[in-house]
């Protein structure tokens, strides 16, 4: 017999939905994050752990990441309400990154947030992970005035390198990504090259500050072709071609930092043309707007900066807490799509039946909005 017992006095599931608290989970790569946020955007709780286990592998082991995020998700959870100060009852909706990454920290991730949705009796939400990293430029205080559509988001991470059009909550099209390797891949090899530790991208950053580019000269992949998708392969490889002549164990200092400095001015000039083409192709953009941990790099952004004030466009890259994975951004976007389906008149979604997705393409997200299907 199944039975129900609706808890007395809690607001139905359909306007809680949209006006209490969400809780939010985030495990689609190494980090396993939690956040509670208000439907205004207001951030209660947010809790991050970085999984430590890859360190030795210098990368993220699949295997690795699911049994931790398995291990750290319930007391995780836990503590996010606790630093909230909020009862698991006050929530209205709970949400988890469901796809696109690897697949065994979605299904725990999902798989945590629905059995908790199921308990409480409230809305699952399954965020697609890069329309999280898409909206997060408007959440409230981040960008003056507001980050107004359409933008042009540039994401650069260890697992993604796009130019995405981001024309409106659900709305989004890709207008090009990498043909091989992501930026933050290229930046994790490379350090591994150097006999830098993992992640890669900041050390490099570090070392290519003491280092003079102009003796290691390397190409620009893709430099001036039409459109804007990336390659890194060709650039890597010719690192390790200048690297050759060296023992890893006699690689002198200078020539690490030199070759550390040409790499990142190399990655800096690649994406800097690559954007400015993106830009071509979107001649309605406001704003540019990059995510993504690359993001941090001071090179990049300097040269992105640059970039948007020759366009006469703002630019801003959100803190990188918000830049990297997180899960204020997957709470976020939960609450931009039940908004945005609330001013149409369509009912909250409750997504149980959503299985998590290695592959997940944005363009799947315009059906959420689609007045005509409900
Ligand atoms: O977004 P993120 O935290 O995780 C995902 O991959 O989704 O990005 C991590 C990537 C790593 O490849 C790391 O080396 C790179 O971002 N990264 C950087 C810097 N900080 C992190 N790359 C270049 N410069 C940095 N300062
Ligand atoms: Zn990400």
């Amino acid at each position: 017999m199944i039975m129900s017992s609706p808890s007395l006095g809690a607001p139905a599931p359909a306007e809680s939905a949209v006006q209490a608290p969400i809780l939010a989970i985030e495990s689609s790569c190494d980090d396993t994050a939690c956040a509670i946020l208000t439907p205004d955007g207001t951030i209660l709780a947010e809790t991050v752990l970085s999984q430590s286990g890859h360190i030795p592998f210098g990368g993220v082991v699949p295997e690795i990441a699911a049994r931790a995020h398995l291990a750290a998700l319930p007391g995780l959870v836990r503590q996010t309400l606790d630093v909230a100060s909020l009862p698991a009852e006050a929530l209205g909706a709970v949400a988890a990154s469901t796809g696109p990454g690897l697949i065994g920290g979605l299904i725990v991730g999902a798989g945590v947030g629905k059995g908790l949705a199921v308990a409480l009796g409230r809305p699952f939400i399954a965020v697609n992970h890069i329309e999280a990293h898409a909206l997060t430029a408007r959440l409230p205080g981040l960008v003056p005035g507001g980050a107004q559509f359409p933008y042009l988001l540039l994401l650069v991470s260890g697992g993604h390198c796009q130019c995405i059009a981001v024309e409106g909550v659900g709305h989004y099209r890709k207008l090009g990504g990498t043909i091989d390797d992501a930026a933050g891949e290229a930046f994790d090899k490379v350090a591994k090259m150097l006999g830098l530790g993992w992640p890669g991208g900041p050390a490099v950053e570090a070392l290519a500050r003491e280092g003079d580019p102009a003796p290691w000269p390397l190409p620009r992949p893709l430099h001036g072709r039409p459109g804007c998708d990336f390659s890194f392969s060709g650039l890597k490889t010719a690192v390790a071609q200048k690297l050759a002549p060296y023992a890893m164990d006699a690689l002198p200092r200078p020539v690490a930092a030199g070759i550390a400095a040409s790499f990142q001015n190399a990655v800096a000039d690649i994406v800097g043309d690559r954007v400015a083409h993106a830009l071509d192709m979107m001649p309605d953009a406001t704003l540019l707007v990059a995510a993504g941990g690359v993001a941090a790099n001071g090179a990049l952004r300097a040269r992105l900066d640059t970039l948007a004030q020759t366009r006469g466009l703002p630019f801003a890259a959100p803190p990188l807490r918000l830049c990297t994975d997180n899960a204020v951004m997957v709470g976020w976007a939960a609450i931009e799509t039940l908004r945005a389906r609330h001013a149409l008149g369509l009912p909250p979604l409750d997504e149980l039946d959503l299985l998590p997705r290695p592959r997940w393409p944005l363009d799947q997200m315009a059906a959420r909005l689609d007045v005509t299907a409900a």
